[in-house]
């Protein structure tokens, strides 16, 4: 396709070093699509005939359709999928297929589709993103009573409802929903027309083809349009984060499958056994998943290095933006998958969840807010409430069978009603400030998200 000025074939070994075909098959529905909406503006532009771009319109979509079916032949030696589809048409249709590639680079082409590409896979994630919000909610609204400990530094803290704990899990995957749509602002302009990078002396009209496209926006600067990756590296970003999110939530599946805690049964049908060890139910898929967040990560730092000192326009270190791309975006997306069949189907042990929080130390804190309640400014009722804590472990006392004599022993402040505190129930139920687990709060929240989740906003 640019062997004019070249007097001796690409080595094999240079098409095999740079080839994309490989991967970036997988731009041909927006290469097409994008070509389509090309060829259009050329007619319109007058270098093309109506013939000759109904010719390219079933050309292409012949094309489309042998790839659909497996038919179509990939080359190598056509590097990449822009190139692979612009020789099929032209030995389709001839001179018409040849005309095309007027007014236009591949590198304001590679922009375009990869652009196309980036919005329609931010739609499929985002309806991931949202099933496992539903699937997260579904399993809080089956187990509403359960109570678990809440942990910081993995050490037993306060009470709080299971689904509590399942509600921030929406939050977090709400907030990358939130950065999804924000991101998507960015991929959604229209670079077609930037050619190499100096747009071209054939005057098109750029903005039909945004709006043949659906683009809200074209770019204003072709040097910048053809060298802009930022948008993929944004989403790269959001996976990443989404990733993040995943990888927390796989490690509390971890702990809580574990016999140690035992809180949760995962289905048969989202674990696997030990090739080994008879006995063994293993929570790959979390762990699978927290390590592939790593990748996903990986892939974001692949990307930003490679953008980092190149110098203004194209280069083509830019090809090696597909591939952590791609992989990321599939990635996330089987992630998202299968974490929504895996959690709407886990069982949650609410007695043992139960006998957790029934550990009374729990409530130290409920216990210094009740000193604090009665008039002791809090540094000292948490000095207090320390040495009973260290009182009841060196003598093996629960709280619960301390005698009205000890409680005095360690302030005057303690009362009979001290015993009040000791509930689990009472402590949740205290907790009403917004965003604080009180069940009431909790059954509002749910039903937030219920409401939220009935009809999802889409990302424009
Ligand atoms: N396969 C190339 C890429 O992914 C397409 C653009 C090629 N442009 C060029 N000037 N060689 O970046």
């Amino acid at each position: 396709m640019w062997k004019g000025r070249f007097k001796v074939e690409t080595s094999n070994l240079v098409q095999k070093y740079g080839e994309s075909i490989s991967f970036d098959w997988r731009l041909y529905p927006y290469d097409i699509q994008g070509s389509i909406a090309h060829a259009t503006a050329l007619q319109a532009a007058g270098i093309l005939t109506k013939a000759e771009l109904l010719a390219i319109r079933k050309g292409l979509k012949a094309i489309q359709n042998e790839i659909e079916s497996g038919e179509f032949k990939f080359r190598t030696s056509l590097e990449d999928i822009h190139m692979n589809i612009e020789s099929a048409l032209t030995e389709k249709i001839g001179d018409a297929g040849a005309k095309l590639h007027t007014a236009r680079s591949r590198n304001d082409q590679v922009a375009l589709d990869v652009r196309l590409y980036c919005r329609a896979e931010a739609n499929a994630i985002h309806q991931r993103l949202v099933n496992l919000q539903d699937a997260l909610l579904t399993l809080a609204k089956k187990n509403p009573e359960a109570v678990i400990p809440g942990y910081t530094h993995l050490q037993r803290g306060q009470p709080v409802l299971f689904a509590h704990h399942l509600l921030a899990y929406l939050e977090m995957l709400e907030r990358d929903i939130g950065r999804l749509r924000d991101a998507y602002q960015r991929i959604n302009h229209m670079p077609l027309g930037s050619g190499a990078l100096a747009g071209s002396t054939i005057p098109l009209n750029r903005k039909l083809v945004a709006d043949l496209l659906d683009f809200p926006k074209i770019t204003d600067n072709s040097m910048d349009a053809v060298s802009d990756r930022d948008f993929i590296a944004e989403l790269l970003f959001v996976i990443s984060m989404i990733g993040i999110h995943l990888s927390r939530l796989s490690e509390d599946v971890i702990l809580w499958a574990s016999a140690e805690f035992n809180f949760i049964e995962l289905s048969d049908a989202h674990t696997t056994g030990s090739s080994l060890m008879p006995q063994k139910k293993n929570p790959d898929v979390a762990e699978l998943t927290r390590g592939k967040s790593g990748r996903l990560v990986g892939n974001l730092m692949s990307l930003l290095t490679t953008l980092k000192g190149l110098p203004m326009t194209y280069n083509r270190d830019l090809q090696e933006d597909k591939e952590p791309l791609f992989d990321s975006i599939e990635t996330i997306k089987m992630a998202l998958e299968v974490f929504a069949e895996m959690m709407a189907e886990a069982k949650v042990k609410a007695e043992n969840t139960a006998e957790a929080t029934a550990d009374p130390f729990l409530l130290a804190t409920d216990l210094a807010d009740y000193l604090v309640l009665k008039g002791v400014p809090f540094r000292q009722a948490h000095e207090v409430i320390g040495q009973l804590t260290a009182y009841s472990l060196s003598e093996g006392i629960p709280f619960q069978e301390l005698t009205d004599e000890e409680w005095e022993q360690f302030s005057p402040a303690f009362e009979k009603d001290v015993r009040k505190v000791l509930d689990v129930g009472t402590a949740l139920k205290g907790r009403k400030a917004v965003g604080a687990p009180s069940p009431a709060n909790v059954k509002r929240q749910v039903a937030k998200w219920e409401k939220r989740l009935e009809n999802p906003v889409g990302l424009v």
